[in-house]
């Protein structure tokens, strides 16, 4: 059969054929051929419950039944009131609740927001960004512009807007002759003497907890506090981005209190719906959405929104989903993973082409090299995504890579049993590619 879907960060031409799913159960997809694969990261990070839930199922058909989609542009919903009052009593310090449709549009919203915010308090030159290397945000132009993966936007710099960009505190693969105490000193350092430096910072924006799509890169603990309280001595706006990190997924409900951190903008996505449809929230503090307020002909509003925005099928989602959150108490139920995912790093650390694991909640990064001193990374020749991808089939899972890089990003909730099935696999699925690329 002829397709015509275009597949995203897909090297088309090597693709003859993809596995057509056609259902979701528990944890499993299942392709039109009844063949079954575990889903090992979450349908893009986003899965919490596994498929076919059927509360969430059933709040979404109900909420068809009802209302399909009715615009936030002078009227409201139901759902949508009763979501943001949710999110605002679940996230300390939030006040109000701006929706969009994934996390590229609420990364787009909250640099919107933070700029305006500027401009409405009379302080004009503050128009400029600070960001972590390597931070990634989404693809749309202002998202890509936040982040930068170089490997990702080399192509579209001539449209990605200028950011003061500051490093990130990795561990893995620290400057020659640092230790990584002064590494990470370093990278305070330089946020402070950004933040000193220049007086047009409108905003730092960073992930949440840790960046994801840049390389895996876990904050230690009291990097995230320093910077919220580095933008608040120096006056800037503090923007967080929880749309992979927050909800559970790095162990808290919401990363950005698990972190001493205050932002006065973050985002949350992904999760959000358990995965099963498309919605983001901004939540701004007091004081940001304070700065709005103000007689129509000042022209103060914030000047966003989109079609979907504050859809009440998908907010119908989300109450549900969060609703079960409560009730299956899932905090508890990441860090029982999470105690199953760290007993088995050494076994994973331990093999020959794995020069490192990275790892938090129940997010795995285990990140395969050709040298595992020199931390040598695989030549893009070799193409790891697509020997993992191929190989982990055979073992039953559904694994996505980042470059050379496996991402473990199970829904929230495996179960034992299917989570020691993924590991095992994801273990056969290294030893495998290794032996292909250095046989
Ligand atoms: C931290 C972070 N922010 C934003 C995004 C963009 O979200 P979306 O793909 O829903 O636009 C992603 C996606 O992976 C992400 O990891």
């Amino acid at each position: 059969m002829q397709s015509h879907v275009w597949h995203p960060y897909t090297q088309m031409s090597q693709w003859n054929s993809f596995d057509v799913i056609v259902k979701g159960r528990g944890m499993w997809l299942y392709d039109r051929k009844g063949r079954r694969l575990l889903d090992g990261v979450a349908s893009m990070w986003c899965n919490v419950w596994g498929h076919s839930r059927a509360e969430i199922v059933r709040s979404m058909i109900s909420q068809t039944k009802k209302l399909q989609h009715s615009s936030l542009f002078n009227l409201t919903n139901d759902k949508a009131e009763a979501l943001a009052e949710k999110l605002v009593s679940i996230c300390p310090g939030m006040h109000r609740v701006f929706y969009s449709d994934d996390g590229s549009t609420a990364m787009e919203a909250s640099a919107k927001m933070a700029l305006q915010y500027w401009q409405n308090m009379g302080e004009r030159k503050k128009t400029k960004f600070i960001v972590l290397e390597n931070g990634y945000h989404g693809d749309t132009i202002g998202a890509m512009s936040l982040g930068y993966v170089p490997a990702y936007f080399s192509s579209y710099k001539s449209v990605i807007f200028p950011t003061i960009k500051v490093p990130s505190p990795r561990k893995y693969r620290i400057p020659k002759g640092l230790t990584y105490e002064d590494y990470y000193n370093s990278c305070l350092e330089k946020l402070e003497a950004a933040l000193s430096r220049n007086d047009n910072i409108a905003a730092l924006v960073m992930e949440s907890g840790a960046q994801l799509a840049g390389g895996v890169t876990i904050y230690p603990k009291g990097y995230q506090r320093a910077a919220s309280r580095l933008c608040k001595k120096h006056g800037t706006l503090f923007v967080l981005d929880e749309i992979a990190t927050g909800l559970g997924r790095l162990g808290s409900m919401v990363e950005y209190e698990a972190q001493e951190s205050r932002p006065d903008i973050a985002s949350f996505g992904k999760m959000l719906t358990a995965g099963y449809i498309p919605l983001a929230a901004t939540l701004a503090s007091k004081r940001v959405y304070d700065a709005f307020l103000s007689p129509f002909e000042e022209m103060k509003h914030f000047f966003h929104g989109h079609t979907f925005t504050g859809n009440p099928l998908a907010c119908a989602a989300a109450i549900e989903n969060l609703n079960l959150y409560e009730r299956h108490k899932i905090i508890s139920m990441v860090r029982k993973n999470s105690v199953i995912l760290s007993k088995r790093i050494n076994e994973i650390a331990a093999l020959d082409m794995v020069g490192d694991v990275r790892y938090k909640g129940m997010l795995m990064g285990i990140e395969m090299v050709s040298d595992k001193t020199r931390k040598t990374p695989i030549p893009h020749k070799a193409n790891v995504p697509l020997r993992v991808f191929k190989e982990a089939k055979k073992h039953g899972i559904y694994l996505r890579t980042l470059g050379s890089i496996i991402m473990l990003v199970p829904p929230l909730a495996i179960p034992e049993q299917d989570l020691g099935f993924l590991i095992d696999g994801t273990i056969s699925t290294i030893e495998n590619v290794s032996k292909q690329i250095i046989p």
